[in-house]
Parts: C-alpha cells; structure tokens; sequence
C-alpha cells in the first residue's frame, strides 16, 4: 500500500456565528492558503492493527489505542471505521500536520478531521462523500463543543462558499464576482466552546433579547446571499460591519478585535467584523483587492499579530 496523502482547507465564517447555533443562517468560506495535511503510510514492522499517530504541531506522538475514547483524533478514526463499516485499520502510521491556528476561528479541527478521514479511507481503499467526510467532522468538532452548529464541517468538507442554516440543507452559494478578504488574528482566543456556552447562558436568561439580536443577524445573512449573487461587494461589506455591531452586543467582540475593525474601515475596507467565537481569535476585512495591502499594514500597526489575504470566489478550490 503506497503513502496516501490528503489535505483539507481552513475556513471564515462571513456573517452569522453565534445566530447560527440557534437555527439562523450563516455563511462561510474556505481559506485554502492554510490547510491541515494527513498522510497515512503502512507500518510493517508494527503489531496487526496498531495506529501510530504523529501531530507535531500540538506535540502528540502516540499509539491511537492510548488516547482516551473522546479524544478529537480518537472520534475521527472511530467515526470512520463504523462509516466504512469495517471494525479496524491495517497497522499504519498517521502524520498531521496543520498550518491552521489552533482556536482561530478558522476551522482548523474540522480540517484536522476531514483530513484524517480522507486519509485513512483511502488507506484502506475506500472513498468519502463530502456528505461522509462533514459528518465524522461534526462529530470530531463536538469534542472541543457539546453544540457545534455544524457550519464549520460543512465548509470545510465541500470547500466551497455556503449557506447554512441548521434545519435546512445547506446551499452552495453561487459567487457573482470574487472578493478580497483580509483575515488578521488578535492574539489569544478563547476557546469557542466557552464562547458559545457563555452565550447560551445569556440566552438562557434573557431569551427575548437574545433572539432579536440573532434575527437581526439573519436579516443580515439573508441579505448578504443577495449581495454575494448579485456582487455587491460594498453592500456587503456594510452588513459585515453591522453584523459586528450585533456581535459586540451579544459580547463575544473584545477590546483588540473592537480595535482592528476600527483600523481595517478607517483603511478603507467596505466592512469588517470579527470571525468564529469571538473574545480573541480572528477578524475579517472586505476590501478592493488594491485595498488589501494597506489594510493589512493598518492592521500590523493596530497590533494584528498574523495576517492572511485571500480571494474568495465560486471556483476557489
Ligand atoms: O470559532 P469557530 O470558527 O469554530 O466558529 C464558531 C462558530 C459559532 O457559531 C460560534 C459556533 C458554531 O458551532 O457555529
């Protein structure tokens, strides 16, 4: 059995996070300039059945079986042999490596499984549906939070832009023209699951207000789908900006992300907001694309610690 080598995007949600756990509509997009890569390669010399797992980015180096049954890694490969129905995998040797921030807000356990996956599937000579691969992610992604709204999975798996919402089938979203994001991360996050725990708590305790703020993040999603299919990249923009006005008032905004929105429109940008969890992690900016490069050197200036550009498009990947 040769090597087999697979690898999945990172992605930014675009306008909804938080709404989306409560069954409003959400969209997101891929970042294929970071990915997470899973390369499987036969391991002769090991005992029948033993899965060597090497992540160096988070320094693990282990047997699979020693992981604890919860473990993210543990989920993907357990969710992958009941999809495959088969009950083990020959000994193999599994290396991740991933060029995704961990807790960024941009997808970076949903790649890690996806990639996984794929990988092992193929290991065995098997494929996966995009469908198969999105829900052992969705399952992998209810480690690091009980209530995944399942966003991250879907984006991921189908590398594409798309339209979710949770009781309904998600969408491909058409693109009418590509759009400039400038996607810079504010230093430390909070991990989404506390995020969004802590928003359920707010919810819990004043249910009226909270849905009102997340109907009016889906006016807004639902609004920017038309913008994206007509291409009205400055529209929307200000809907970006509004959705992180929303944002900050259901407090999961932070002083430095509040600061970087405020550098990225004082450049120039059509709209920006904060991206995924919130309280830390990362932002986003639309921009012309001749916009980009002093936006993003307004936000070094405002204290960004690490900064990508991407271009989204239906065709991206
Ligand atoms: O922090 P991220 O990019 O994994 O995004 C979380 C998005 C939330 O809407 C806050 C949670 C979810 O499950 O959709």
């Amino acid at each position: 059995m040769p090597a087999i080598t697979t690898t999945a995007p990172g992605k930014v949600i675009l306008l909804g996070e938080h709404a989306v756990v409560y069954d409003r509509p959400a969209l997101a997009v891929p970042v294929t300039q970071v990915y997470a890569k899973a390369t499987v390669s036969p391991d002769i010399s090991a005992p029948q059945g033993r899965v060597w797992i090497n992540a160096k980015d988070i320094g693990l180096s282990t047997n699979l079986a020693d992981l604890p049954a919860d473990h993210p890694f543990a989920v993907t490969a357990s969710s992958v042999l009941e999809t495959l129905g088969i009950t083990r995998f020959p000994a193999l040797k599994l290396q991740i490596i991933s060029t995704i921030p961990i807790a960024a807000g941009l997808g970076s356990g949903a790649a890690v499984a996806v990639a996984m996956a794929r990988a092992l599937a193929a290991f065995v000579g098997r494929s996966l549906t995009p469908a198969q691969a999105s829900a052992i992610a969705y399952r992998t992604d209810q480690c690091y939070h009980g209530t995944p709204s399942g966003i991250d999975n879907t984006v991921v798996a189908y590398a594409h832009p798309i339209f979710f919402k949770r009781s309904q089938p998600f969408e491909l979203l058409p693109i009418a023209s590509p759009f400039t994001l400038v996607i810079a991360n504010s230093g430390p996050a909070r991990p989404t699951g506390e995020v969004v725990a802590d928003v359920r708590a707010a919810w819990q305790k004043d249910p009226a207000r909270l849905d009102a703020l997340f109907d009016q993040i889906a006016e807004i999603a639902n609004q920017a789908r038309i913008e994206l299919e007509t291409g009205n990249i400055p529209a929307l923009g200000s809907l970006m900006t509004r959705n992180h006005a929303l944002l900050q008032q259901l407090t999961v905004s932070s002083p430095v992300l509040d600061r970087l929105v405020d550098a990225a429109i004082h450049a120039g940008a059509f709209g920006a907001k904060l991206s995924g969890g919130g309280r830390g992690g990362n932002m986003l900016a639309l921009v012309a694309p001749e916009q980009a490069q002093p936006v993003a050197d307004a936000l070094t200036q405002a204290g960004a610690v690490n900064i990508l550009i991407t271009q989204v498009s239906a065709s991206h990947v």
